[in-house]
């Protein structure tokens, strides 16, 4: 982290510390389209990302921008109601800041949400994948060196509660390897076939940077795809950002169930992964 890094970090640190960032439990990042969730937070407070010193803020189209703090099913939450991405030209560090604060406030878990291309024929539209993995082709990385070799940022025992906590209340959830690509652009045709054979299951522009971030700093962490669109060329359409938006409105009521499903039962073992400031 250089200076300027280092400044932007120490200031978000300390306002997240002075909102009150340190009580919640559970943070999620909301992806495109998926916001509507924060309507689901009881006792909600929310404040615009440009009011939060150290907060880098996105302008993307479906992206709201700001804080929502409160409770999901009883248990203190923060939820990122939009994120900024590489492609909007933030750094790795830019792009990651807001959860490892969160993860060094001392949040439990982190719950990151994207919309994503699907790579899987067979998979209907709208619908949810667990990440189990995801590869970091975004040329980028919020790591430093003494941070590096510690293999998938991806919780084994969250994912697992994730799954249990979709088979209770009824939602189906795939489970498959997200390609974290830099965008803005979709991809060619070629490039969606590259992806497949290697082994993806699903393209997006998001949430590696962050997944990384917060668990080198100590969160679990999990990660949930709306697969909003078949990836380019594996439809009669190409992909484009309003029928992300809207698919993802669609897969609201789903994505809503299972992820105050996931947060309740997070709440009910009560805070034992992060050994930050909360702990
Ligand atoms: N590709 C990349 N990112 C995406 C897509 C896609 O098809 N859909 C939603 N985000």
């Amino acid at each position: 982290m250089n200076a300027e890094m280092k400044l932007g970090h120490e200031a978000l640190l300390e306002s997240l510390r002075g909102l009150g960032a340190a009580d919640a439990q559970v943070a999620i990042v909301l992806g495109s389209g998926l916001g509507p969730l924060a309507d689901a937070v009881d006792d909600a407070r929310s404040v615009p990302y440009d009011e939060i010193d150290g907060m880098p803020s996105s302008a993307v189209p479906g992206h709201e921008g700001r804080l929502v703090f409160g409770e999901l099913g009883g248990v203190p939450v923060v939820l990122q109601q939009g994120r900024c991405h590489l492609y909007e030209g933030w750094s790795a560090e830019e792009a990651s800041r807001c959860v490892r604060c969160l993860a060094e406030l001392g949040v439990d878990a982190l719950l990151l949400t994207n919309a994503a291309g699907g790579l899987r024929p067979e998979w209907e539209i709208p619908s949810l994948m667990r990440l189990t993995d995801h590869m970091n082709l975004q040329r980028a990385t919020p790591l430093a060196l003494h941070e590096r070799g510690r293999g998938t940022p991806y919780d084994v025992e969250l994912g697992a509660l994730i799954d249990g906590a979709a088979g209770e209340v009824g939602v189906d959830l795939h489970k498959g390897v997200y390609a974290a690509l830099p965008g803005p652009t979709y991809e060619t045709h070629a490039e969606v076939r590259m992806h497949a054979r290697f082994g993806a299951d699903a393209v997006g522009m998001s949430t590696a940077q962050e997944a990384l971030a917060a668990h080198a700093a100590g969160a679990r962490v999990a990660a949930i795809s709306c697969i909003t669109n078949m990836a380019a060329g594996l439809s009669d359409s190409e992909p484009n950002h309003e029928e992300v938006v809207e698919a993802g409105r669609q897969a609201g009521q789903d994505f809503a169930k299972l992820i105050t499903a996931v947060v309740e039962r997070i709440g009910s073992l009560g805070a034992e992964g992060n050994k930050n400031e909360r702990a």
